[in-house]
């Protein structure tokens, strides 16, 4: 009797738990209308920075722009070994009415079996961005009107949708193959519950992927910069600062066992949120409200951010924690920060919700090649120096403080300069945009011969440096341990295969 029931329990929990692990990056795409060329080089630098596919974000699969997008994703995807799917945004469906799935079955059709369409367990995958306030039958009747699919949806406005409590499971967990959340992507605002504890802290998503892991379920998990809105009548603001950097390294110390199955980067090009780290082509918003803060061009760009993701994805890919440069040479990385100070006196209404909570401070991050080690950083903020010392291999980051101004990155090696970052807008301590702008900067590093030029700033108060005297606070590792992210070492295993699929031990 007692071996009999112990086996039962063993074949149940095998039962469970899928044979497989695939992980897989995704990055969020806002469909919209875009050339066919834009599409290419899209995917082409989203493929270059380490991201397997494209979440396709659908609002109303009806308009024009949906075909035509879609048409060139799916055209060029499979060409070059990248991978689409949809992500129905039932928040959106319908032209802002919400609530119908069944809107996106054309299109589901359409693509689901199409190549370059991401499949899982040979299935295609599909999410949402919410769940629309339908019910599970609801859900369920929907899922039975389309051909057979995983499903890994953003469930996280259901009630207990980011507990991963058992009641939750039990009115779900029939009804979905995966849970995604976009919440804890971000630390909580004040008054508010959901989002993680801290920047870049994950303790919500191991809940939920354990929680996911013991009932043969899957997790993707939400990685974002921050979330700065100012437009469309939505006024928030979710750091920021240091979540990206925390959460990246706070993923792959999970190791390959807990590594979530999917990652998913909110998100590639949604401009008016902040949170882009890809295009912002000039042909898909035109609209003045976000342009307050964010358009086509140099000045808003965020791509300085992906040799951060690739660093990411060469470890998680290959489950291994070191997050190194390309090709383990050099270093790589990026420092960003808002244009504004906190003392800068902007329009009243043009603060979002939780604006105190960003940082006057001047985040980076340096990836190292595991050949070079006691790097010296030195961020030089309007004028004021702050010198990080003993930095080596892996991926490192830091916050100096923020004063108006110019904004310098140097990295030196052994008394050698050799890398930069400069050129990004200047730090003011004014209101220059007549809105408190909280769209960071963001700034990548280059041989300090191919550095693009510093800038003059537009500000007459930072422009003119007499305004507070500089001054060098030397910081490192045992003086400000805080500060300074222990640095990770491990050898470094090229991914063989875009997606990995590796024997996963149960949780
Ligand atoms: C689920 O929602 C549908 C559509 O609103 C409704 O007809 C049905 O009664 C609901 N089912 C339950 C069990 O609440």
């Amino acid at each position: 009797m007692q071996i009999s029931l112990f086996l039962s329990v063993i074949t149940w929990a095998f039962a469970l738990v899928p044979n497989v692990q695939c992980r897989a990056i995704f990055a969020h795409y806002m469909v919209g209308s875009v050339t066919e060329q834009h599409v290419k080089i899209d995917i082409d630098q989203a493929q270059a920075a380490g991201i397997q596919g494209f979440s396709l974000n659908i609002g109303d699969p009806s308009k024009s722009f949906v075909s035509d997008t879609l048409r060139y994703m799916f055209a060029y995807a499979p060409t070059v070994g990248f991978h689409l799917h949809i992500s129905m945004d039932i928040w959106a469906s319908g032209d802002a009415t919400g609530g119908h799935p069944e809107l996106f079955n054309k299109l589901l059709n359409q693509y689901m079996h199409a190549p370059g369409y991401f499949t899982f367990n040979n299935l295609p995958y599909v999410t949402t961005f919410s769940d629309g306030g339908l019910n599970h039958t609801t859900w369920a009747t929907w899922r039975a009107s389309v051909p057979a699919h995983y499903f890994c949806p953003n469930f996280d406005g259901t009630a207990g949708g980011m507990s991963g409590d058992d009641g939750w499971w039990f009115y779900w967990g029939d009804y979905l193959d995966c849970i995604f959340t976009w919440e804890s992507a971000w630390p909580v605002r004040p008054g508010q519950s959901k989002g993680s504890a801290s920047q870049g802290s994950i303790e919500v998503d191991l809940t939920l992927l354990k929680s996911a892991r013991a009932r043969g379920k899957t997790y993707n998990m939400p990685i974002s910069s921050l979330q700065y809105k100012n437009a469309y009548s939505t006024s928030v603001y979710r750091e920021g600062d240091l979540t990206l950097v925390k959460r990246l390294l706070n993923i792959v110390s999970l190791g390959p066992d807990l590594a979530p199955d999917f990652v998913t980067i909110i998100t590639w090009n949604d401009g008016p949120e902040g949170h882009y780290v890809g295009n912002i082509w000039p042909e898909q918003n035109t609209d003045d409200d976000p342009a307050r803060y964010v358009y086509a061009g140099t000045r808003w760009d965020h791509g300085a951010w992906r040799p951060l993701i690739k660093a990411f994805a060469g470890a998680y890919m290959s489950g291994t924690i070191g997050m190194l440069p390309t090709g383990n040479t050099g270093v790589e990385g990026a420092m960003w920060y808002s244009g504004v100070m906190k003392s800068s006196v902007c329009p009243s209404g043009s603060y979002v919700d939780n604006w105190e909570a960003g940082g006057d401070q001047v985040n980076f991050a340096i990836s190292s090649s595991t050949s070079l080690s006691n790097l010296e950083v030195r961020i030089t903020s309007g004028g004021h120096v702050a010198v990080y010392k003993g930095i080596g291999p892996g991926t490192n980051y830091a916050a100096a403080p923020k004063y108006p101004g110019q904004q310098l990155l140097e990295v030196f090696s052994g008394g050698t300069r050799i890398a930069v970052a400069q050129g990004g807008r200047c730090v003011s301590s004014q209101c220059p945009d007549r809105i408190y702008n909280m769209n960071p900067i963001v700034v990548g590093i280059h041989n300090p011969n191919s550095a693009p030029a510093p800038v003059l700033c537009e500000d007459p108060v930072c422009a003119n440096p007499n305004v507070s005297p500089p001054s060098i606070q030397v910081r490192n590792a045992s003086a400000d341990p805080s500060s300074l992210h222990p640095k990770v070492v491990t050898d470094h295993i090229t991914p063989t295969h875009p997606i990995a699929c590796l024997p996963r031990a149960p949780v």
